[in-house]
C-alpha cells in the first residue's frame, strides 16, 4: 500500500499534469492563456514591440471560447485593443496570426463587412457594445490603441525563465557533449525549439547576451536530417537556408550575430565551446541523479580513424592530430553521402614524412576501387573528388620518422 502511494506521487512530480497553471510576469489566467493588458493607447508596431520584451505576442483569440474569455477578462477595462493579426487582403484567408500559427481563415469574428485592408491591416478587439466580441481593420500607424499581450500558461517553479510550461537556463560556453551533460543535471536537455512562439521567447532572452550565438539540442548528421536530442517533433523549423551547412550541431543566432539573422538556426561544430540553452520541465523536482545519457554524437576517437562508415560533412585528422602521429600507424576511414551526391575530401593540412608516411584517396567503398591519389610530404592544403557517393581513404606511417599529418574535411556536393 505505501508503496503505492509512493508511486503516485512520483508520477505526479514526473508529470507537469498534476501541477496548476500559472502565468508569469503579473499576466492574468483566462481560457489557458496568460493575459495582460496596457491601457496606454499605441501605434501597433509598438504595442507588439511591448509584448515581444516578454516574448509574448498581441492576443491571438483562436476559438470562440478564446473569444469569449477575452471580452470578459477587458470586462470594462478597455472598449478597443490591438490583436496579434495583420490583413494582407480584405479576407480572413490573407489575415496572418503574429503567432506564425497561419490564418484567420478556421476561426474569425470580424465584424460584418470587415477585413477591410482600405481602413487598414491591423486589426483590432472590441469589448463593449453593441460590437463586443468582434473585430475590426484599423490603420497600423495612424490609429493608436491600448493593447492585450498573450502567453501561453506554464507551471509554478523557481527558475527565472518559465515559459509554456518549461524552465530554460542560459550557460557559459563549452562543447555539445558536456554542454549536454549540465542540461541533464538539471533534469533537462539541451534546448529545442518547437514552434515560432518559443523561438521568439528565446530571442528576448538572448539579444541581450555579447556571444553571437546559442548551441541548442538540434543534431544535424547530413544537410535535411536534423533531430532534437529531447526527442521533440522537428515539424517547426527556422533553419537559415543561405547559411553553410557544414558541421552536424546547431546554434541559434541572436542580434549580436553578423552572419547570421536574429533567431535563425545554423550549423556549428559540436567541438567548439558555444554559449547554450538547457530546457527542462516546469515544476518537476530534479533529484539531481539525471537519467542515463542515451546519445553520443561526437565519437571519442575524434581523429575518426578506423571508425566505422561517416556519413558527409565530417573532419577526419590522422591520430592525434595537430601534435605529431605515432610511427607504425595504420588507419582507414569510409566516407559516404546520400546516393545522388559526390563527396569532396579538402586537406586544410598536410605534412608527413615525404615517400614512407602515405595518405591513399580510393574512389569507392574499399581499396579495390581505383586509387584517386597517394599523397606524401609538405602538401598544405588540396582536395580530392569522388565520382560516386563513396570515398575510401588509407593512412600509413612506417617505423621512422614522424610528423603533425593531416586534417581534411569531407563534405556531399553535386556536380552540375
Ligand atoms: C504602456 O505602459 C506600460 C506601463 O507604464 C509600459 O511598460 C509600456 O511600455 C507602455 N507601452 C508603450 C507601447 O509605450
Ligand atoms: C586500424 O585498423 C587496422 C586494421 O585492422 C589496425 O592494424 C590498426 O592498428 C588500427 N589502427 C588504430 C589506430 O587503431
Ligand atoms: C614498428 O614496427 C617495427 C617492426 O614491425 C618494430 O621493430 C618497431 O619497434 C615498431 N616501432 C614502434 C614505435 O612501435
Amino acid at each position: 500500500m505505501q508503496l503505492f502511494i509512493v508511486a503516485i506521487f512520483s508520477f505526479c512530480i514526473a508529470f507537469v499534469s498534476c501541477s496548476t497553471p500559472v502565468c508569469m510576469h503579473g499576466f492574468t489566467l483566462a481560457n489557458n492563456k496568460c493575459l495582460k493588458l496596457y491601457t496606454n493607447e499605441t501605434t501597433y508596431k509598438l504595442a507588439e514591440q511591448s509584448c515581444k520584451t516578454f516574448g509574448a505576442t498581441l492576443v491571438t483569440p483562436k476559438n470562440l471560447n478564446d473569444n469569449r474569455a477575452i471580452t470578459t477578462f477587458l470586462g470594462s477595462s478597455a472598449s478597443l485593443v490591438w490583436m496579434g493579426l495583420y490583413c494582407f487582403d480584405s479576407n480572413p484567408s490573407k489575415c496572418l496570426w503574429d503567432d506564425a500559427s497561419g490564418s484567420a481563415d478556421s476561426y474569425n469574428s470580424f465584424a460584418s463587412g470587415f477585413p477591410l485592408v482600405d481602413i487598414g491591416k491591423c486589426v483590432y478587439f472590441s469589448a463593449q457594445g453593441a460590437l463586443a466580441g468582434k473585430w475590426l481593420s484599423g490603420d497600423c500607424e495612424k490609429e493608436t490603441r491600448a493593447y492585450v499581450c498573450e502567453l501561453p500558461h506554464t507551471y509554478a517553479d523557481s527558475c527565472q525563465f518559465n515559459y509554456n510550461g518549461h524552465c530554460y537556463t542560459i550557460h557559459d560556453s563549452t562543447t555539445f557533449v558536456q554542454a549536454q551533460s549540465i542540461c541533464e543535471q538539471e533534469c533537462g536537455n539541451l534546448a529545442s525549439i518547437t514552434s515560432a512562439n518559443e523561438n521568439r521567447y528565446l530571442q528576448t532572452l538572448t539579444n541581450k547576451l555579447v556571444m553571437d550565438s546559442n548551441l541548442i539540442g538540434g543534431m544535424w548528421p547530413s544537410l535535411n536530417v536534423f533531430n532534437w536530442i529531447d526527442g521533440s517533433p522537428t515539424s517547426y523549423n527556422n533553419i537559415d537556408r543561405s547559411a553553410t551547412y557544414n558541421a552536424n550541431c546547431m546554434a541559434v543566432s541572436n542580434s549580436a550575430s553578423l552572419s547570421v539573422p536574429p533567431g535563425y538556426w545554423y550549423s556549428v561544430s559540436c567541438n567548439s565551446p558555444r554559449n547554450f540553452i538547457c530546457k527542462r520541465p516546469a515544476g518537476v523536482k530534479c533529484s539531481g541523479t539525471p537519467p542515463p545519457v542515451t546519445m553520443t554524437p561526437v565519437p571519442s576517437n575524434p581523429s575518426l580513424c578506423n571508425s566505422t562508415l561517416l556519413l558527409a560533412p565530417g573532419v577526419i585528422t590522422s591520430p592525434n592530430y595537430p601534435q605529431n602521429y605515432a610511427n607504425n600507424q595504420s588507419c582507414s576511414y569510409q566516407l559516404a553521402t546520400l546516393g545522388s551526391y559526390q563527396i569532396l575530401l579538402k586537406f586544410d593540412g598536410f605534412i608527413t614524412e615525404a615517400t614512407y608516411d602515405v595518405v591513399n584517396v580510393y574512389d569507392g567503398d574499399f581499396t579495390n576501387k581505383p586509387l584517386l591519389g597517394s599523397y606524401s610530404g609538405n602538401l598544405g592544403s588540396f582536395h580530392v573528388d569522388s565520382t560516386g557517393n563513396a570515398m575510401y581513404v588509407t593512412f600509413k606511417s612506417d617505423r621512422s620518422n614522424v610528423a603533425q599529418g593531416f586534417s581534411a574535411r569531407f563534405l556531399s556536393y553535386s556536380s552540375p
